[in-house]
């Protein structure tokens, strides 16, 4: 993956990966999230940064958590927005994603936020678009989801403060999951002082060495002392063959109890993506237990999507004219 997300300028135009992106831009992104935060609390949630503005959702792949968050931060920041129903549009009837593009930027559209199956495709539509659109990666197969991992951070740094002071613990699926590599990207950029992944080994990508995390098979061992608990869904969809004996197993060996979360340090805070599967990747005492800010990162997503869709498309004068 090679496309510069940032313009010549040295501003934000695409958001595709984590990758390649240094501190003080994730910095700037929570930043501002913060401020967006205290927007989604007022009675009107609205700010006229992206007035005038036209952003197309255009979702490959299902989703409720980052079409919805993506959509209301649209709204919020005055943007008119459209999310389009693959379903039900010509694509089911033979378009190429390339047309589907220029039909939609026909309509002078200025971002594109894009869910795909297949790992590249924000890149693909970020280097077949015209120059002044953006293309945010809402997830591309098993390659990245960076606005998660951001609004991850975020969360985080709500809760714990100084990153390089944390041992992060990623647990499960991390062959296949797009999220883990983007959460241990930004955690690494941001500093994290250790990422951990435990995983059995048949859900581990080869390269994992490389990723400069430690790497336990053995929840006991992984989750000691840890100060964030990240547990992942198993993909099933992008697994070929069976990679697990069975999903009781996997939640015998892999399933965060309260038990094996009690090894963590007592104010651990436990993070899940979504979708959760109850009584597979974790239990329900755990997800809606006292240490669980899972539905907290939902509400993040909001502010941190509309960081970013408006340093993509906003202009710093009017950020600070209505925000500081
Ligand atoms: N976390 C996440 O991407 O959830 P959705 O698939 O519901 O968007």
């Amino acid at each position: 993956m090679s496309h510069n997300q940032l313009s010549a300028n040295g501003h934000l135009q695409h958001f595709l990966s984590i990758e390649g992106l240094k501190r003080p831009l994730l910095t700037e992104i929570m930043d501002r999230a913060e401020q967006f935060s205290s927007i989604s609390s007022q009675q009107v949630k609205k700010v006229p940064l992206l007035r005038g503005k036209t952003i197309v959702n255009l979702f490959f792949e299902n989703s409720t958590r980052t079409r919805t968050t993506f959509e209301l931060a649209a709204k919020r920041l005055s943007a008119d927005v459209i999310s389009l129903n693959i379903n039900t549009s010509s694509a089911s009837k033979g378009e190429s994603l390339r047309d589907t593009l220029h039909n939609l930027e026909a309509m002078h559209c200025d971002m594109f936020v894009v869910r795909h199956s297949q790992s590249g495709a924000a890149e693909f539509i970020a280097q077949h678009v015209a120059p002044h659109v953006s293309v945010i990666n809402a997830g591309d197969g098993c390659h990245a989801h960076p606005t998660q991992a951001m609004l991850d951070m975020f969360t985080i740094r709500r809760h714990k403060n100084h990153f390089p002071d944390l041992r992060v613990a990623i647990i499960g699926d991390i062959l296949h999951s797009r999220v883990a590599r983007s959460q241990i990207q930004a955690l690494a950029t941001l500093g994290v002082g250790e990422i951990r992944v435990i995983a059995p080994k048949t859900l581990l990508p080869s390269d994992c060495q490389t990723l400069g995390v430690h790497v336990y098979h053995d929840m006991e061992a992984g989750l000691k002392d840890v100060d964030v608990v990240i547990t992942l869904r198993l993909q099933k969809e992008r697994m070929a063959g069976a990679l697990l004996p069975s999903a009781r197993e996997y939640f015998q060996c892999y399933g965060l109890t309260e038990q094996k979360l009690s090894l963590a340090k007592p104010d651990a805070i436990v993070m899940h993506p979504g979708p959760i599967n109850r009584g597979v990747e974790i239990a329900s005492a755990v997800a809606d237990g006292p240490q669980s800010v899972i539905l907290e990162q939902v509400t993040h997503g909001i502010a941190v999507r509309m960081a970013i869709m408006s340093m993509a498309l906003g202009s710093q004068a009017e950020h600070k004219e209505v925000l500081v």
